[in-house]
């Protein structure tokens, strides 16, 4: 929605006239290559994209947070003096914890009306919670901020933080850092080369070489709640119990280098454990390779990578399914894909394929077809530019 319909919507919500509505934005992400490592310490490399949530907003401070979004009937009214009482809304769960979260970190959650306007599909494994958790962090804090009369610029690591707190400590997900922070962090035209171990980050610029991104949603409904999710996490933590025996200095699997894997995985009795280990390792070995690759502008190694990557979900870390390997594979038939992958937590969700520029339509026609064949229903395409973190829009 444009920001002038956005605000004419607002006024027709909430009334009085339009000269005191802010507007607050934060995007969703694609991850290029490095998952299920960021809860393991490892290394990531998504980039934000330019759909995202965007809030029209009005400070009222009577101590209470309305909220309404475009595209749902609910309103929610949540009073501020009892910010821990609203974990059991289906929507606006995510935003009430944000508040907690920043209410933790000393900041005041001023009294407010929202309305949130989102245009990363849901459930889809683009991160749209974190597009909300983070554009809501930005509108509270801007409001707190303003009223202490605080100037500095918010520090945009701790909104990310806030919005992964909200998922771990107010809605029961037990999700790592990486989609927050790519929400927060992004840069237009850059990937993020994150370590998710002490949230060192480096900005690597996307030089395409005459190739788009491309994401295919498999459109099968996904919640990271629900999901294998947290199971996965437990096998890696037992991975890292049975390892850290001989390896006394590591404190987390992105600590272990893949030799040193080789070397000690004896030590995990367990096979199954032994696979989901093995595929955090060698998945953190990928990034660095990534990272060299997209640096030296050699994106046919990179593709190479994000190959090697879905195939190491799909056989070891087994997060993939029917729906994302049949999207995977027909994307791998066709003339002029660099490489294709899952992304996100995957159990459905989105793939993201490298693909020339040139062969970008024939891809989506063919891919799409053959997905309809096989597995009964549409897949949805995306082709995103790689935009901007979190800001207010002035
Ligand atoms: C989800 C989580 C992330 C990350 C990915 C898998 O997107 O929110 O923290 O664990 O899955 O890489």
């Amino acid at each position: 929605m444009e920001i002038k319909e956005l605000k004419e919507l607002f006024i027709k919500h909430y009334g009085g006239s339009g000269g005191d509505i802010r507007i607050f934005r934060s995007p969703g992400r694609v991850n290029l290559i490095g998952e299920h490592t960021d809860y393991n310490g490892g290394f990531v490399f998504p980039a934000a994209l330019t759909m995202g949530t965007t809030i029209a907003a009005r400070v009222t401070d009577n101590g209470i947070i309305k909220m309404r979004a475009t595209d749902l009937p609910d309103y929610v009214e949540a009073d501020i003096s009892k910010i821990m009482d609203y974990k059991h809304l289906e929507w606006g769960n995510y935003q009430i914890g944000v508040a907690a979260e920043l209410q933790k970190r000393g900041y005041e959650i001023i009294g407010c009306e929202l309305l949130f306007d989102d245009t990363v599909p849901h459930g889809g494994g683009l991160s749209s919670s974190a597009a909300i958790e983070v554009a809501t962090a930005i509108a509270f804090a801007t409001f707190s901020n303003e009223k202490k009369g605080i100037t500095e610029p918010l520090n945009m690591i701790e909104m990310a933080l806030c919005g992964q707190g909200a998922e771990n400590n107010y809605c029961g997900v037990n999700c790592g850092i990486m989609d927050q922070f790519a929400s927060a962090m992004g840069k237009k035209n850059h990937v993020i080369f994150l370590d998710c171990k002490d949230l060192s980050y480096k900005l690597v610029g996307l030089k395409m070489d005459g190739c788009k991104i491309v994401i295919a949603n498999t459109n099968k409904k996904r919640s990271l709640a629900d999901s294998k999710y947290n199971e996965r996490r437990a096998e890696c933590d037992e991975g890292f119990v049975a390892l850290k025996k001989e390896l006394c200095g590591a404190t987390c699997l992105g600590d272990i280098s893949l030799a040193e894997f080789e070397a000690h995985k004896n030590l995990i009795t367990n096979p199954v454990v032994r696979k989901r280990v093995e595929h955090v390792i060698s998945e953190d070995d990928r990034v660095l390779r990534s990272v060299k690759a997209l640096e030296a502008g050699d994106i046919s190694e990179f593709g190479k990578l994000m190959n090697e990557s879905h195939d190491s979900l799909r056989d070891l870390y087994e997060v993939t399914g029917i729906e994302l390997d049949t999207l995977v594979e027909e994307a791998r038939k066709q003339n002029g894909t660099i490489g294709s992958r899952m992304t996100g937590a995957g159990f459905g969700g989105c793939t993201v394929s490298i693909v020339q520029e040139a062969a970008v339509e024939s891809f989506i026609k063919n891919v799409g077809d053959a997905y309809r064949e096989r597995i009964g229903y549409d897949a949805s395409f995306y082709v995103d530019d790689i935009g901007d973190g979190g800001h207010e829009v002035k």
